[in-house]
């Protein structure tokens, strides 16, 4: 059993930089867990805490059944993948693969059998006999995580490790830790700053601003219910509008107002918004989730058009609602915009996201 757990980790550089802030997290035996916040958020502190290469302020960190707050790096059984792969550029692919193991005085014939199976895993055949500079980056990465494969480790732990790599290989290379994921299931953290990566590779995402960690969740748990404000506009894109609206009730039904823009709400939301009855709170509306038209008649609302961007698949509309702006996304590419023009457009009610305020925390 190799689950990971941090127990109110905290992380202070210095006196006063308070990098990491009680972070409590359970990753499960072969779970793989996504990190993910902007830059400057702790994500690589925390990481590096784990692999005991940054001390534990306060707190502690558990690997298996061991407590390893004291533990040196080489003592922890982890594998780290850095983003700029971290090979040694003197020795051969095959000597960098046997590196970790010649060190722990493995034998060579054992040595040789774990690189065959890494080298098989990660189609790395033609090039052990190649240098690190005679690769490509994406074919750096992979010798990078064969490395930790043949230590068979109870954690892999990655930093970043697809960012120096160009859009498409970055993609190839993900559905390839993918791939790895189910060869080699391995309890891991992977660290990243990209929302995609995180909810394509995580069973669960880890969201992390400002040194604390905002909401752990499912890929579709942190998508659907976003735990505050923050985490409903990091994840997703386009990001996620909002708009300061007015909850107002009439009869018996609640509505949302905001200049140009009056929404009924399905009850559904009404048990929680209620009580904000006649106060201003966040309205979140995804851009996938409004169309054109006004064929949802109690959702409806009249927008401008400020700017088209054609992908071919779709088209995005920056649009505004008043003096809010309103992204749409997912529009049927043959439909013709022009700029200036007013279009209607609706939205799901019960697609609606509502955030406090003041503290910014998901009303529901
Ligand atoms: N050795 C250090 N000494 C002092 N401050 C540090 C040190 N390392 C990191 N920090 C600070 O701690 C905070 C968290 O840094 P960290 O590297 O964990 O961020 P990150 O989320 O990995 O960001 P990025 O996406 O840019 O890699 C930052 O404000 C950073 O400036
Ligand atoms: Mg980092």
């Amino acid at each position: 059993m190799s689950e990971v757990v941090l127990s109110k980790v905290n992380k202070y550089y210095g006196e006063i930089h308070h990098a990491v802030k009680d972070v409590d997290l359970a990753i499960a035996d072969e779970e793989f867990v996504a990190l993910v916040g902007p830059s400057g958020c702790g994500k690589s502190t925390t990481l590096r805490m784990i692999a005991g290469l940054e001390d534990i302020s306060t707190g502690e960190i558990r690997i298996g059944d061991r407590v390893v707050n004291a533990l040196p790096p080489r003592d922890r059984d982890v594998a780290m993948v850095f983003q700029n792969y971290a090979l040694y550029q003197h020795m051969s692919v095959y000597d960098n693969l046997a590196f970790g193991l010649r060190n722990k005085k493995v034998a060579e014939d054992k040595i040789k059998k774990e690189i065959d199976r890494a080298v098989g895993i990660l189609g790395l055949n033609e090039l052990l006999q190649r240098k690190p500079r005679q690769l490509s980056g994406g074919q750096q990465q992979r010798v990078a995580l064969g490395r930790c494969i043949v230590r068979n480790p109870k954690v892999f732990l990655f930093d970043e490790p697809l960012s120096n790599l160009d859009a498409k290989l970055r993609t190839q290379m993900r559905l390839e830790i993918k791939r790895l994921r189910s060869r080699v299931p391995t309890t891991s953290v992977f660290v990243t700053h990209d929302q995609v990566e995180a909810m394509t590779l995580g069973d669960r995402v880890v969201v992390m601003m400002d040194g604390r960690v905002q909401q752990v969740g499912t890929p579709l748990e942190v998508y659907g219910n976003p735990a505050n404000k923050f985490v409903a506009g990091f994840i997703g894109a386009p990001s996620m509008n909002f708009l300061s609206v007015k909850i107002s009730e009439e009869g018996s039904s609640l509505f949302a107002d905001a200049p140009f823009l009056r929404l009924a709400l399905p009850s559904a939301n009404n048990r929680a918004l209620a009580s904000w009855r006649g106060k201003k709170v966040f309205m979140g509306m995804r851009p996938e989730h409004l169309s054109l038209g006004n064929e949802i008649s109690q959702c409806c609302f009249n927008a401008g058009v400020e700017v088209v961007e054609q992908l071919g698949s779709e088209i995005i509309l920056e649009t505004s609602v008043g003096d809010a702006r309103v992204a749409v996304a997912r529009v049927d590419p043959q439909v013709p915009f022009t700029v200036g023009e007013t279009i209607p457009l609706s939205v799901q009610p019960e697609r609606l996201h509502f955030f406090d305020p003041i503290t910014e925390v998901a009303i529901r």
